[in-house]
């Protein structure tokens, strides 16, 4: 794995190989801003190099090793994972391993839904160390939000699901340090309303072909959000892209 931008420092000795990106130069190069006092929103993507968002439904076939472990680092670093409930329902979502940085626990994973169509038997709710947050509407029918509560999530009903309401939620309970994982819907949302501040984006070396959406997904007619390239590492063919929103964050 090496970084390519911001290019790195030439080698003492140009006759060795370059050892490669280490955890702690990783976890350098992913690093949030110091103590951001609004929540600040990194999304987590893999593409393929024709813009395929999956393979058979999932995002596993597009995945690497290099991806994978930016994957994790990305949980470590993030006090919240917040995620679309078509993800979870498609790739069977369960609660993060590995603690936060600095905590003694997994970062929750946070599921939008206006349906709260979630299965409470689901991985999601009984493969986790910590309950689940469910964003959900006064809409959506009571015997599923009971059933989710009773499964062990810690159900919020909110007057609405825009990203300001999602994040002023997540804000209230003290997580800042958001990382979306998706999925489409859920990135068109944050991106019509000017919500995300960096977009993490793996490319993947495979022409997907076929039918697959892309990794945004919103209404029509939002504008486009200028965003500036902040990192870039290679592996493997793959690229592990870093962009940050462009003028800084507001
Ligand atoms: N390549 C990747 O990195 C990657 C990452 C994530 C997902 N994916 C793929 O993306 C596909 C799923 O796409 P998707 O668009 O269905 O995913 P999604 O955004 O995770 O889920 C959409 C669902 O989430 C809820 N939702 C999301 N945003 C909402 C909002 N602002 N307001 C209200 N509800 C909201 C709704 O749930 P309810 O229907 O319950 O109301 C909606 O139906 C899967 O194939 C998955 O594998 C790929």
């Amino acid at each position: 794995m090496q970084r390519i931008w911001p290019s790195p420092a030439p080698l003492d000795d140009p006759g060795l190989d370059d050892p490669g990106l280490d955890d702690a130069a990783l976890a350098a190069h992913y690093a949030y801003p110091d103590s951001p006092a609004a929540p600040y929103v990194r999304v987590n993507f893999v593409s393929s190099v024709d813009g395929a968002v999956s393979v058979d439904g999932r995002s596993g076939g597009l995945g690497s090793e290099a991806d994978r472990r930016v994957f994790g680092l990305l949980r470590e670093l993030a006090e919240v994972v917040l995620v679309g409930a078509g993800t979870v329902r498609a790739e069977g979502y369960r609660g993060a391993r590995r603690d936060t940085r600095g905590r003694d626990t997994p970062p929750p994973i946070a599921v939008v839904t206006g349906s709260a169509d979630l299965d409470p038997a689901s991985p999601l709710l009984t493969d986790t160390r910590v309950p689940p947050i469910v964003l959900t509407l006064g809409s959506a029918p009571v015997q599923r939000r009971a059933r989710l509560t009773d499964a062990g999530a810690d159900v919020a009903v909110l007057d609405r699901l825009t990203p300001d309401a999602l994040l002023g939620e997540l804000a209230r309970r003290g997580l800042h340090r958001v990382l979306c994982e998706g999925g489409p819907t859920l990135l068109g949302s944050l991106q019509a309303a000017d919500a995300v501040d960096e977009l993490c984006l793996t490319v993947s070396p495979l022409l997907a072909g076929g039918r697959a959406g892309r990794i945004a997904n919103g209404p029509a007619g939002s504008p486009p959000r200028p965003m500036t390239l902040v990192g870039a590492i290679v592996d493997s063919d793959a690229l592990l892209l870093r962009y940050r929103r462009s003028g800084g964050v507001p």
